[in-house]
């Protein structure tokens, strides 16, 4: 196992620099007020926004903050969460924004949108906002590593296809951790952890980067494959998406 904990999730204190976190902070303030440039964001990226037009998420980051900032501290905080950290690579670098009353984040395994053969990969979420209420970040189902993938179906939720449907979620019996954290912290997930978060209640916007790292030995499964895009099809027909 990859793994070093067997909780398919967990936090790690004080790994950022507050000023850094800030330093990245404004980046994203002046970025969100400049239209032409989320403009031309758009028409590479994916980027999502609400019904008040305001976005909520980015497929990509590159362009808006500087990552090159963030690798000196990857390195430590892959080898709190993996045993060989040299075996793994930076593949995405995301931006989730939730405004108050926002919709929920639907329960999901990453893995099921990213269909890898082996569960290694991971994410790392990077909170650039204050923890203020439990869902306005999300909620990790306390299940091991070696939980499989379960089935999900297409959502209406945008930037989140697919979902784990009620009934499955319930006869799991879930405990739930919802991590506090303060500003410098980061929390990480295996990619078949089980999360979720309902509307965000707090009077703030919360704004996270979600960074994933793969395997170099990382491999799709075509089956999982063809059972994603057959849910994918479905959710854009849910959403109006024109991919
Ligand atoms: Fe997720």
């Amino acid at each position: 196992m990859e793994f070093k904990s067997l909780i398919s999730s967990g936090k790690l204190s004080k790994v950022i620099p507050v000023s850094k976190i800030n330093e990245i902070a404004n980046q994203i303030e002046k970025f969100l007020l400049d239209q032409q440039e989320s403009q031309r964001i758009s028409q590479k990226y994916y980027l999502v926004k609400d019904k008040l037009d305001r976005i909520t998420y980015i497929s990509n980051i590159e362009e808006i903050i500087n990552i090159s900032n963030l690798n000196n501290y990857f390195d430590g905080m892959l080898s709190e969460i993996v045993r060989y950290p040299d075996k793994f690579f930076l593949a995405t670098s995301e931006m989730h924004i939730r405004w108050p009353y926002c919709e929920e984040i639907p329960p999901h395994q990453d893995n099921f949108y990213h269909c890898f053969q082996d569960i290694n990969s991971f994410k790392i979420l990077i909170p650039i906002s204050k923890y203020e209420l439990p869902n306005a970040f999300l909620n990790y189902a306390k299940i091991e590593v070696f939980q499989k993938t379960l089935n999900h179906t297409a959502s209406s939720t945008p930037a989140f296809s697919s979902y784990i449907p009620k009934d499955i979620i319930s006869n799991l019996n879930l405990k739930w951790i919802n991590y506090k954290f303060s500003l410098g912290d980061i929390l990480w997930h295996s990619i078949n952890s089980i999360h979720y978060a309902k509307q965000n209640l707090s009077k703030n916007k919360s704004v996270f980067l979600v960074f994933r790292f793969d395997h170099v030995d990382s491999k799709i499964d075509e089956n999982s494959l063809k059972e994603y895009n057959k849910v994918f099809e479905k959710h854009k027909t849910l959403t109006n998406l024109s991919l």
